[in-house]
């Protein structure tokens, strides 16, 4: 990974110069997009994408089939670096991957861009790209609507800047809350993760780009994630990790699946059979292709029979390597068409072919509204005491806003989905560049978003270094806004779930000096909070995007009533996670290893170590449900500006189960309850704690009363029997549980289930 990250550093500083203004005046650009015009039989638009791609296939060489299943490497991505007239003749745009289509057969370009939160690199490749909030922001609106919208506004920002491909979709589950990359992730629930993932690739892919999930499977933490392997069992992969895939995959119909880094129950990820092919291709009925992480293919025909279809950025294994595996009868003429279907069915699935991507610039105004839409409904108030929010601006003389460079703008997440910030970062630590991992700040000023709020309040800032000054601001002030982040990345975990540079410090002094003090959190994922009685109120606001100041104001000062709830668990403290120790891949030669980590198991002369997930099914709330304990904030947690009462639950049973019941906005103020059907199995199904297996978003006004109908989905109340390797109903009597969180369920009904 020295390259890739060697590679992303030019990336970063080659754009430099150019770093964005918005562009409010989308300008056409000439671009050779195809260098031929596809025809052919395969262009009959009445055929099925299969019979299309098996046309294609049956006038292509074994160099053309192989020419699809490679990329060309760092080198020929950054070709466009090179300088002037010595550049190699390149149809790449130059983000994450490039393969270059057939011109003979008109087979269009794969062009490659990240795009978790947001299209990346826009500064260089584009000139503007939305900063969407984080991915966990938008799982927190547990709103399949915004999931569409979000998936939308990437698939046309990639296609107006001639992207084919998407690099997003990520769904690995918050198994190891201090996982650098949980901002990209949907949090720790399989079914809302899956459902919340396959809505947003199915819209992304209603814009005519292949989407992307990944990283698959059991990518669950950064540190290590290239030599560790994750053991396993069976049951515990499907009913958890694999199932958020299965959904997402079912739901969307989806191009493509990335592999992971990390090997699992011995076998790469990207080699490994049961992933790819036993679950994957047959038993979730994908027809797109497997595409590896980059740099995660380690093998020829080993990879290609367990079920990888594409190797990214080179072609160390798929390029001559693969060819001659294939002449010499390793790797079965079949299993290359195979291969070469699955990219061309994809390909035929989302219409590159019939409506390839024409360049132009990105409309920033679209992206905006998305963005803030996100942001205000996914936002999740995770205490308001004595109703301190939302704050009356008729009422308040003066606020304290302190910490975290409020006064500019708001945090992002690092790594590969890092979207460009507009106009560059509005603090970046270290050096004004970003690298990989850097901090990014998106230019979107909470300061300035609450002064406009009360324009005849003395609003000031105080930076929050020092903490006795920050007190005293908050001391003099009628209210104390303290914001507080957690920069998380790809690449590496963070250390602990505390707060790091002493800002829960600063909280607790500032609490101390002021009664109504309101912890802003900006955080990848979950933290814990020793400080947490002494303050008001605590918002969550993730990584909020480009319009993450606006959305805050408007949520403090109650101009929108926001509707968001965790989609993990906030713990106490970490001694109460499955593993309250962080694995580390241990570093250095293996004998070093054996002294510094006497009780690692790892392989002799390799850099691999087993991570066992003995805590198996137990993912999340789960967890804490199993285990009896109490967590800080639960899944499914989050408060709103109105209350709302449960009734009347009633459960239908048979062949399509639902349960009925009826939420009332009981407050003053018009609302959005996610209703949420928690089930504990019947206990010969083994599993001591409950599931979510179904939620409904309601509208309310005040007052307003729903009767509101959830199926009851068999497969999400069934168990993964690994012996038979198949799912099974255990019959016996469910209780069905309704609430407004997975700790709070009033509602009580049974569902009696006859076995299949
Ligand atoms: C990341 C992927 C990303 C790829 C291309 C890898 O390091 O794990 O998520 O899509 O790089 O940038």
């Amino acid at each position: 990974m020295k390259s890739r990250k060697w590679s992303l550093r030019i990336l970063r500083l080659v754009p430099a110069l150019a770093l964005l203004t918005i562009v409010t005046a989308p300008a056409r650009a000439q671009f050779p997009f195809q260098q031929q015009e596809p025809k052919g039989p395969w262009m009959d638009k009445t055929l099925s994408p299969d019979q299309r791609a098996d046309l294609v296939i049956a006038q292509m060489t074994l160099d053309e089939k192989i020419s699809l299943l490679h990329g060309g490497g760092w080198a020929e991505l950054f070709a466009l670096f090179a300088p002037a007239g010595t550049a190699p003749a390149t149809r790449s745009l130059g983000n994450a991957g490039y393969i270059p289509g057939i011109p003979r057969l008109g087979t269009p370009d794969l062009q490659m861009a990240d795009a978790a939160v947001g299209v990346t690199h826009g500064s260089v490749f584009g000139r503007y790209c939305t900063a969407l909030p984080s991915g966990v922001l938008e799982a927190s609106t547990w709103d399949l609507a915004m999931a569409r919208a979000y998936g939308a506004l990437i698939g046309r920002e990639l296609r107006d800047q001639g992207y084919t491909m998407s690099l997003g979709g990520g769904v690995n589950l918050t198994r190891e809350p201090r996982n650098g990359r949980i901002f990209e992730y949907k949090g720790e629930g399989p079914i809302l993760a899956g459902k919340l993932v396959g809505a947003e690739m199915w819209a992304l892919q209603e814009q005519g780009v292949i989407g992307d999930m990944k990283h698959y499977a059991m990518n669950d933490q950064e540190n290590g994630r290239n030599y560790v392997n994750i053991k396993v069992d069976r049951r515990a992969m499907r009913e958890s990790d694999l199932l958020a895939f299965e959904i997402g995959v079912k739901d969307s119909g989806v191009g493509a699946v990335m592999c992971s880094y990390n090997l699992v129950n011995g076998d790469y990820a990207c080699e490994n059979d049961y992933l790819l092919t036993t679950a994957l291709k047959k038993d979730f009925g994908f027809q797109g292709f497997v595409v590896s992480d980059w740099g995660a293919t380690h093998s020829v025909a080993k990879a290609a029979m367990a079920g990888l279809d594409m190797e990214m950025p080179g072609n160390d294994h798929f390029g001559e390597a693969l060819k001659k595996a294939v002449e010499s009868g390793k790797v079965p003429t079949s299993r290359l068409n195979d291969m070469v279907h699955r990219i061309l069915r994809s390909e035929f699935a989302v219409g590159l072919f019939d409506h390839p991507p024409d360049r132009t610039a990105v409309d920033p105004v679209p992206g905006f509204e998305v963005a803030q839409r996100v942001a205000e409904e996914g936002t999740v108030l995770l205490k308001n005491s004595d109703h301190q929010l939302p704050l009356d601006a008729s009422a308040i003389r003066s606020i304290a806003v302190i910490g975290s460079h409020a006064d500019v703008g708001v945090l992002s997440g690092g790594g590969s989905a890092q979207v460009d910030a507009a106009g560059g970062s509005a603090e970046s630590t270290p050096g004004s560049f970003a690298g990989f991992g850097d901090q990014v700040w998106h230019r979107s000023s909470p300061l300035k978003a609450i002064r406009t709020k009360v324009p005849n309040a003395k609003v000031e800032f105080n930076k929050g270094t020092d903490t006795a000054a920050a007190a005293r601001l908050a001391q003099a002030s009628d209210i104390a806004v303290v914001f507080v982040s957690q920069h998380t990345s790809e690449g590496a975990d963070v250390p602990s779930l505390a707060l790091p540079e002493k800002q829960g410090a600063l909280v607790s002094a500032v609490a101390a000096a002021n009664p109504h003090t309101i912890v802003v959190l900006e955080t990848g994922g979950p933290v814990i909070m020793p400080w947490v009685d002494s303050v008001s109120a605590v918002l969550e606001s993730w990584y909020p995007g480009i319009r993450g100041a606006q959305a805050i104001a408007n949520i403090l000062f109650g101009e929108v009533n926001h509707s968001g709830k965790l989609p993990l668990t906030f713990p106490k403290a970490e001694a109460d996670l499955p593993r309250p120790e962080l694995a580390h891949q241990p570093p250095g030669r293996p004998e070093d290893m054996k002294a510094l980590f006497p009780g690692t198991p790892f392989k002799e002369n390799t850099r691999q170590f087993d991570l066992d997930y003995d805590e198996g099914l137990k993912v999340g709330y789960k967890w804490y449900d199993a285990e009896g304990k109490t967590p800080l904030f639960a899944f499914g947690h989050g408060l709103s500006y109105t209350t709302y009462a449960y009734s009347d639950l009633k459960v239908t049973p048979g062949q399509s189960p639902a349960v009925s019941f009826t939420v009332k906005n009981t407050g003053a103020r018009a609302g959005a309850e996610t209703a949420q059907v928690c089930v504990p199995l019947p206990s010969a199904a083994g599993e001591p704690f409950r599931r979510l297996v179904a939620w409904e978003k309601v509208q309310l006004a005040p007052g307003e009363a729903k009767t509101v109908t959830a199926a009851l989905d068999p497969h999400y109340l069934s168990i993964f029997n690994a012996d038979r390797d198949a799912w099974e109903l255990v019959p016996g009597d469910y209780q069905v549980h309704v609430g407004g969180s997975s700790r709070e369920t009033p509602l009580h009904g049974t569902l009696a289930v006859g076995g299949n």
